[in-house]
């Protein structure tokens, strides 16, 4: 740990004030590990909507003009489009702030360099936050696999189906930057929601030996496509296998508080099975996690299976961090790292036929 943990509210700057702020704010209401003094955004309209939330925070078209401000920030959330994460981190932890960075880190491994390098030099914490960890389902799934209930596990996959319809809105701005990214080769699926998806497998079953995959994409409007269907095999040193299977059903409906995501976790063991039904959407309305055993089915009822549950209780465990120093961060930069790498690896075994790529290979 190169700082002194706080012993005092952590005085924090929201940098970008998009779609994402409404799942990051819970992490910061009625916390007392945190003060709000800061609101960053070019958009007028965003920081005049957001201020209602913090009435006492000071606003900001951008960091340099907080920075200049000399208003005492200890510590930043991070709320970028993702083509800004590499240079829009570096000049946050210059100004001497801790990060906590929404994911993708960033695109590619010289641009995470850049944000390790930049960490290091200014002495101060950069976090990749990753929520899915922190969806008590998910949680659940890894206690009981760890539990050995299940036996030795066999093998598990995680399914994703992007449905085009339903959910909460999401402006046309934040699409724009998706096909930046697409444009780039970083598809919204594999590589922004897919993201998360690699992050929940080396977090259940550890470092990445070999991946194949296979990236396809549809074209949901003339000349704009997106990533799917996309398929990666994967398996971990351990020699445990796990499939991750994207879907783009652009005209399914599916009921959602937030993105239109009908997600799974299934990990099979030699006795039985642990299925996770959803997380951020509401596709399959059973309970979030079942368990399968001996001919018997047993279903979690009480679990806090609210998607934006995990963003609040990511951000309380980072805010709660800045206090301790202790424990895991979920994820470190390093960590993050690994999570681009098992990404990156993906996309050189697509362009190589679906060639098996270790993640630790790539330059
Ligand atoms: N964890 C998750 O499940 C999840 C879900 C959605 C988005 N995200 C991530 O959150 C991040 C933001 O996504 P979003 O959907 O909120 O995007 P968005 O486009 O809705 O919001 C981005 C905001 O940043 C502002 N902005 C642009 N340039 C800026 C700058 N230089 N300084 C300060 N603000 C600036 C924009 O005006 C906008 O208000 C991305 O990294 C995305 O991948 C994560």
């Amino acid at each position: 740990m190169s700082f002194a943990p706080y012993d005092r509210p952590v005085r924090v700057a929201i940098v970008g004030l998009g779609r994402v702020y409404d799942l990051n704010v819970r992490a910061y209401l009625d916390n007392p590990d945190a003060e709000v003094v800061a609101l960053v955004d070019p958009s007028e309209e965003r920081r005049q909507q957001r201020q209602a939330d913090w009435p006492g925070a000071r606003t900001f078209a951008s960091a340099a003009e907080l920075a200049a401000s000399g208003l005492e920030v200890d510590a930043v959330e991070a709320l970028l489009p993702i083509p800004l994460h590499a240079d829009g981190v570096v000049e946050l932890l210059g100004y001497g702030w801790h990060v906590n960075l929404q994911k993708p880190m960033c695109n590619d491994l010289a641009g995470a360099a850049r944000l390790l390098e930049a960490a290091r030099a200014s002495g101060r914490q950069l976090r990749v936050m990753e929520n899915y960890v922190f969806y008590e389902p998910l949680r659940k799934l890894k206690e009981t696999v760890e539990s050995g209930e299940l036996g030795e596990v066999s093998g598990y996959h995680m399914k994703m189906v992007a449905s085009g319809r339903g959910g909460w809105d999401v402006p046309g701005s934040t699409y724009e930057w998706q096909f930046e990214q697409a444009q780039r080769g970083r598809g919204v699926l594999v590589f922004d929601d897919g993201w998360h998806k690699l992050a929940t497998a080396i977090w259940l079953f550890g470092p990445i030996a070999e991946v194949r995959a296979w990236i396809g994409t549809t074209e949901v409007i003339p000349g704009i496509g997106v990533d799917a269907p996309s398929t990666l095999v994967f398996e971990h040193r351990n020699g445990i296998r796990g499939v991750l299977d994207i879907t783009l059903a652009v005209d399914m409906y599916l009921r959602s508080d937030y993105y239109t995501n009908d997600e799974r976790w299934e990990v099979t063991g030699r006795r039985g099975y642990a299925r996770v039904n959803r997380c951020t959407g509401r596709g399959i309305q059973q309970p979030s996690l079942e368990v399968y055993l001996d001919g018997e089915m047993r279903s979690f009822h009480a679990l806090d299976d609210d998607w934006a549950s995990s963003f609040r209780d990511s951000g309380r465990h980072w805010l709660r961090w800045l206090h301790t120093g202790e424990g895991p961060l979920w994820w470190s930069g390093d960590e993050a790292v690994s999570v681009l790498r098992f990404a990156l690896a993906a996309y050189a075994s697509s362009a190589a036929g679906g060639a098996g790529v270790d993640p630790d290979t790539l330059e």
